[in-house]
């Protein structure tokens, strides 16, 4: 059994056996979070791109707990400048077998800078295959074709952006939907802020009455379990 909780935006706490695995753990500043950066527990710490409201409290977080960070090399490096010990750094393309299952970084169209201006890499999404599960979480990025290739794994969740603006919307979301075809859909990065503002259970309905998949919509702080 794995049990997802979303944190709002795009941050993800996955507990599986043996680890707590936290993905853009943006909580400090955002309006929507419900658990504090002091508060959080976490074994890894996974960071799609640079922008502040994915790499977020990272660093304090992984300073506190010592959780290790797996990132791309660009972001890697970075964090091991700011005092970062333990950090993993994959690329696109790159799966890699951790103690707790095995985690690839997919592609993302979408941009990297970190806070100071350095240069953050290729944005990224994960696959993470864990207990027999096939789990895609897409980060930000827009609508591409080769969700196609990520559906062919056969993915049992797929946690998409539906917040348009920065991200995939609504629109492009429910072809990202058809594209992959996963069993289950969690709608992220949205509602955080006023240009995000999106309706979920309206974007549930569409995609429930065009696709076979299930939407599961949650409230910040809620979980479910795979
Ligand atoms: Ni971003
Ligand atoms: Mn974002």
């Amino acid at each position: 059994m794995i049990k997802l909780t979303w944190h709002s935006h795009a941050c993800i706490l996955v507990e599986t056996a043996g680890a707590r695995i936290l993905v853009d753990p943006f909580l400090t500043g955002n309006p929507l979070a419900t658990v504090k950066a002091q508060e959080v527990g976490a074994d890894y710490v996974l960071v799609s791109h640079g922008h502040g409201d994915h790499l977020g409290d990272t660093v304090s977080i992984a300073k506190r707990t010592g959780a290790t960070v797996i990132s791309n090399f660009e972001i890697a490096t970075w964090l091991q400048n700011q005092g970062l010990e333990n950090v993993h750094p994959q690329h696109i393309g790159g799966g890699f077998d951790h103690p707790w299952g095995r985690v690839k970084l997919t592609i993302a169209h979408h941009g990297s800078a970190l806070p100071d201006g350095s240069y953050g890499g290729n944005p990224c999404g994960f696959l993470f295959y864990l207990e027999g599960k096939k789990i895609y979480h897409a980060c930000d990025t827009g609508l591409f074709y080769d969700m196609k290739l990520i559906g062919e794994e056969g993915i049992d969740l797929a946690i998409l952006p539906i917040g348009d603006n920065f991200t995939m919307g609504p629109d492009d979301a429910l072809r990202a939907v058809r594209l992959i075809g996963p069993r289950k859909v969690l709608p992220i990065h949205y509602n955080t802020f006023d240009v995000i503002a999106q309706d979920p259970q309206a974007w549930k309905t569409r995609v429930e009455e065009n696709t076979a998949a299930e939407v599961v919509v949650l409230e910040p702080g809620q979980s479910l379990e795979i």
